[in-house]
């Protein structure tokens, strides 16, 4: 299990440094569809001025962001991320605050000589092998009265415009999610989310949900950014289906935004989001 997880870890971070930059354009520095979340996340934390913050895959640094405009001189927060690639720009897009710092370190395995008021992680527990760890790892890193917030996209049926691709992608690619790669959509539900929190040891475990809308555009947009924004590994896999497949694939795509299309041709999804949170004790 171990040398699958490091593997999958392996790919996963290599994965992050090659699309960082384009993630970070395309979503995390901008407000829209999902990451209103962002804004609803460090509201439901309640961050006080005087905080010590940790923000776990921190990514590209949105979350760490904001949680540096709440505290004040004598806060604190720290981001960390196993993507050096998202580290550099997280740092590049922070230079001018100070009272924050990004560490490129794992969320199973880091620890910090001081304990936190708050932990944040935002759509990443899905993609901790050992989200287990990870949590538990959170829980040993919090002062007695701390308390985590985090945010995992809904079900994939409740997020169209990732499951609008991936049904069919699975179809016309049978390897287009490589083996050992964990269930993305694991936490996607509010009983999943709280069981594995709670078994991690911590309380009061409160699960909020949002429904956010999210416009890529008309069916030319959606299909063309997801080619733009694709990790190199699925690029090489799409580009090395026979045309007539390739057409078939992009059509049943089409076929499954339908639903979701105005008459201007405008697609419209909706996007749940899930965010939680709960105490150390
Ligand atoms: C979807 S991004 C979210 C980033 C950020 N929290 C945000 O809201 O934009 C997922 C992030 O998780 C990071 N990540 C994945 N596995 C990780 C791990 N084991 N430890 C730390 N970071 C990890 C990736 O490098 C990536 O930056």
């Amino acid at each position: 299990m171990k040398i699958i997880h490091s593997k999958y870890k392996q790919r996963n971070m290599k994965i992050w440094n090659e699309v960082a930059p384009r993630y970070h354009k395309r979503w995390a520095s901008v407000n829209k569809g999902p990451f209103q979340s962002t804004k609803k996340l460090i509201d439901i934390v309640k961050i006080d001025k005087k905080n010590l913050v940790l923000d776990v895959a921190c990514g590209t640094g949105v979350v760490t962001k904001q949680i540096q405009k709440k505290i004040g001189k004598c806060g604190y927060v720290v981001g960390i991320d196993t993507s050096t690639t998202a580290i550099k720009i997280a740092k590049k897009w922070n230079e001018n605050n100070n009272n924050l710092d990004f560490i490129n370190t794992d969320a199973e395995n880091f620890a910090f000589s001081k304990k936190f008021d708050i932990i944040t992680c935002q759509y990443a527990l899905f993609f901790f092998p050992n989200a287990q760890k990870a949590l538990k790892n959170m829980k040993n890193s919090l002062k007695k009265s701390g308390k985590i917030g985090i945010s995992v996209h809904g079900s994939n049926d409740n997020v169209p415009f990732f499951s609008s691709i991936l049904d069919s992608a699975v179809k016309y690619i049978p390897d287009y999610v490589p083996p050992g790669t964990p269930d993305l959509d694991r936490f996607g539900n509010k009983t999943a989310l709280k069981s594995i929190v709670k078994k991690a040891g911590f309380s009061n475990i409160v699960v909020k949900e949002f429904i956010f809308n999210y416009n890529p555009g008309k069916f030319e947009d959606y299909w063309k950014n997801y080619i733009k924004y694709i990790a190199k590994p699925l690029k090489e896999k799409l580009n090395a289906l026979e045309y007539s497949k390739r057409k078939e694939f992009r059509n049943s795509v089409k076929e499954k935004t339908l639903q979701y299309t105005k008459k201007n041709g405008e697609i419209v999804f909706p996007w749940q989001v899930l965010i939680l949170t709960a105490k150390n004790n």
